[in-house]
């Protein structure tokens, strides 16, 4: 199981942060599952720094740019220093405040150049009876995927988040047996994209509203290898809560 805490700008406090790290730190110290916490930008460096724990660091979001002239831009080679292993890619909230499925192929590339393990996000509005939500998801795959080396493609973990079930209480987001068929699909449209039969190993986490709340049964009945915590993994008893539930 991999779960990722992503504290988005809901941290910005230095204090809270730190007293959230240990919490993330004792309890994986306990656990089976790997535990990955993307902070906000200008925390992930004082945090990550002699990390000796189980515990790895994301970026929130890499820069679409790589170095330069580019004023306020956190480039995936900086994060990779700052200690960061991961970075999420494509978030609906960056995508909504402009990421277009090409600048998410590019800040794609720039991650795995750099050695970083993308967390691919993709997830539709809204979904209709017709099944155009599904396109819409393969065609997010397929534009960012597509855009890097075969033989990458395998390193990418994808994180299912249907926007529609964001920020929800987990009890009103997404029923088991419709995130099983996502994962399913997900999974067929990356065996077209994957080399040899490396899709049927590929990790896919969902990212739509995870409490502590039902976590067992959805990750049981889905078959999802992990899951993108948001507004949970700000609270140290509910993000541990959350752990426990799923290891
Ligand atoms: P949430 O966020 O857990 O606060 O709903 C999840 C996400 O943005 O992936």
């Amino acid at each position: 199981m991999l779960i990722v805490a992503n504290w988005k700008a809901y941290v910005e406090d230095f204090t809270k942060a730190k007293h959230l790290m240990s919490a993330a730190k004792r309890v994986a110290s306990r656990s089976k599952a790997a535990i990955v916490v993307a902070p906000p930008a200008p925390f992930l460096g004082a945090l990550a720094i002699g990390n000796r724990t189980k515990v790895a660091f994301s970026a929130q979001d890499v820069s679409v740019t790589t170095g330069g002239a580019q004023t306020g831009e956190s480039t995936a080679r900086a994060n990779m220093a700052a200690g960061a292993t991961y970075a999420i890619i494509g978030h609906s909230e960056r995508r909504a405040s402009g990421d277009t499925n090409q600048i998410v192929a590019e800040k794609l590339s720039h991650a795995l150049a750099q050695g970083l393990t993308p967390i691919l996000c993709v997830g539709e509005k809204e979904r209709d009876s017709e099944g155009r939500y599904l396109a819409f998801i393969r065609e997010e795959l397929r534009s960012a995927l597509g855009a890097v080396a075969v033989k990458d493609r395998s390193k990418i973990v994808i994180a299912y988040e249907p926007i529609w079930a964001i920020g929800k209480h987990a009890k009103d987001a997404i029923r088991p047996h419709d995130l099983t068929e996502m994962v399913l699909y997900i999974k067929k449209v990356l065996a077209e994209l994957l080399p040899g039969k490396s899709a049927v190993r590929a990790q896919i986490l969902y990212g739509g509203s995870v409490e502590p709340e039902g976590a067992r049964d959805l990750a049981a009945a889905s078959g999802i290898d992990g899951v993108l915590v948001g507004h949970a993994s700000t609270d140290a008893a509910q993000f541990s809560a959350i752990i426990r539930e799923l290891t």
